[in-house]
């Protein structure tokens, strides 16, 4: 079983090229289906949830062809089949885009329904309120969730939740809909406004997208386009918070600053210096770090998938900190592994209170899920001693060469299949 082994305590310096946007590389995989002509994405990054979601495109007749190892041409003109079985899907929790770019084409999806992390009921009663508002029937039978319509009539939608899923979902099988869909109280996150300019880039008519009410014009037929996906801002703010954590001094590069506005703010708060050029961001952490309260939002508040990074941080800071989760209800489960490591935090439902330790010490721990996973990785490379972390699987599905792009910044780290090969590595780094 594949495992890092992680001897702790190096402050982590150098700069780190951030990869694309995972969660809007996913969507915009599965929008390309909405064309007979070729479809150029780059900048795509080479994670497991997006292979899995690109196998299963290839296995419906979808020809996908790596141009390099982030460009990918993909041509839907050969779909053979509107189910999509695939076991592997039950894995991601995107599965379901295929839903709202199959039915705004076909009028017609059957797609397993998604799993993803398990970081709290995950429900999709809004996207299923969207699609029947559009005029599709929707069931949930055998594990799948089918969608059908004889034709797509644009509506007036209000989404009870902020949902970054069922914004975007709703917002691709709207755009080849009859007449006008507004879409309110949807998501703002940086992933929807990439969706909206990749189905524009295809000739989709979408206005309003990175606010709270998104207007979309339905066409009958989208083009081929090239198109290259935005930075990973979670990528970005893991390394950032990797700065923080590990005394260390980091800079990401090939990111849109904006986007990571809310973690800089807390960096600062939190005593980190922080530079920011057009499209780097230098975190420097020389003092020792300060308490503060955070509450996770959708964006442009605090991301929820950056709550166990700032956990990791706010343990080791001055003081007692407050971390409130109010977009998952689950969200705490890695807690338990961090306290293994040290750490003095009492959970009492969606909130966290931390009074801060002056270390951590090297445990064996496993990665809960993706998030935490990669949170979990952080403190260990703070720790003394040796780290080994378990379920790597689950970082892998979002982490591009994780281990590589922290050994590049001084990490003593490596991925280990066997005892052996932990041995090997402590008599290495003494
Ligand atoms: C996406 C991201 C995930 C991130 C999350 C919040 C992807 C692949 N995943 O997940 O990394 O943590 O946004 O930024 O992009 N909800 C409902 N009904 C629905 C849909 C959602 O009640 O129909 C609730 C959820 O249970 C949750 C909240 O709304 O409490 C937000 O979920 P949502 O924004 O939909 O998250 P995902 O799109 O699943």
């Amino acid at each position: 079983m594949e495992q890092y082994v992680i001897k702790g305590g190096n402050p982590l310096v150098g700069d780190v090229e951030i990869g694309g946007a995972k969660n809007a590389a996913l969507p915009i995989l599965a929008a390309s289906i909405m064309t007979n002509e070729s479809v150029y994405i780059d900048n795509l990054p080479d994670v497991r949830d997006i292979n899995v979601l690109l196998t299963a495109m290839s296995n419906i007749g979808v020809t996908v062809k790596r141009e390099d190892r982030h460009k990918v041409m993909l041509n839907a003109g050969g779909i053979n089949s509107l189910i999509v079985e695939e076991e592997t899907l039950k894995k991601i929790r995107a599965s379901y885009y295929l839903v709202g770019a199959l039915l705004g084409k076909y009028k017609y999806a059957e797609v397993v329904l998604p799993g993803g992390c398990d970081i709290g009921s995950r429900a999709i009663d809004q996207h299923i309120k969207g699609f029947r508002s559009l005029g599709a029937t929707v069931t949930i039978e055998h594990g799948m969730i089918k969608a059908s319509a004889e034709h797509l009539t644009g509506a007036h939608i209000y989404m009870d939740v902020v949902s970054v899923g069922a914004t975007i979902n709703v917002m691709m099988a709207a755009t080849m809909a009859e007449g006008v869909t507004i879409i309110e109280n949807s998501a703002k996150e940086p992933h929807v406004v990439d969706l909206a300019n990749f189905l524009n880039s295809m000739g989709a008519n979408i206005k309003g997208a990175g606010t709270d009410v998104i207007r979309i014009k339905g066409v009958s037929k989208l083009h081929g386009t090239n198109y290259t996906i935005i930075p990973d801002q979670i990528e970005a703010g893991t390394y950032m918070f990797a700065a923080a954590v590990t005394k260390g001094d980091i800079t990401v590069k090939n990111i849109i600053p904006k986007h990571l506005e809310s973690i800089t703010a807390k960096l600062l708060e939190i005593g980190c210096e922080v530079e920011e050029t057009d499209d780097c961001i230098r975190v420097v952490a020389s003092r020792q770090l300060q308490h503060t309260h955070v509450k996770t939002l959708p964006y442009p508040g605090f991301p929820t998938d950056m709550q166990p990074q700032i956990t990791v941080a706010l343990a080791l800071a001055k003081g007692t900190s407050i971390v409130t989760e109010s977009i998952f209800e689950n969200r705490f489960k890695y807690v338990d592994e961090l306290t293994r490591m040290g750490a003095n935090i009492k959970v009492e439902g969606n909130t966290a209170i931390i009074d801060g330790v002056g270390r951590y010490t090297g445990a064996s721990i496993s990665a809960p899920d993706l998030r935490a996973g990669a949170a979990l990785v952080i403190a260990a490379l703070a720790a003394d001693g040796f780290t080994t972390v378990d379920d790597i699987k689950y970082i892998e599905r979002g982490y591009e060469d994780f281990h590589v792009k922290l050994h590049n910044l001084g990490a003593q780290i490596e991925l280990v299949q066997t005892e052996k090969d932990i041995q090997k590595f402590k008599m290495k780094v003494g």
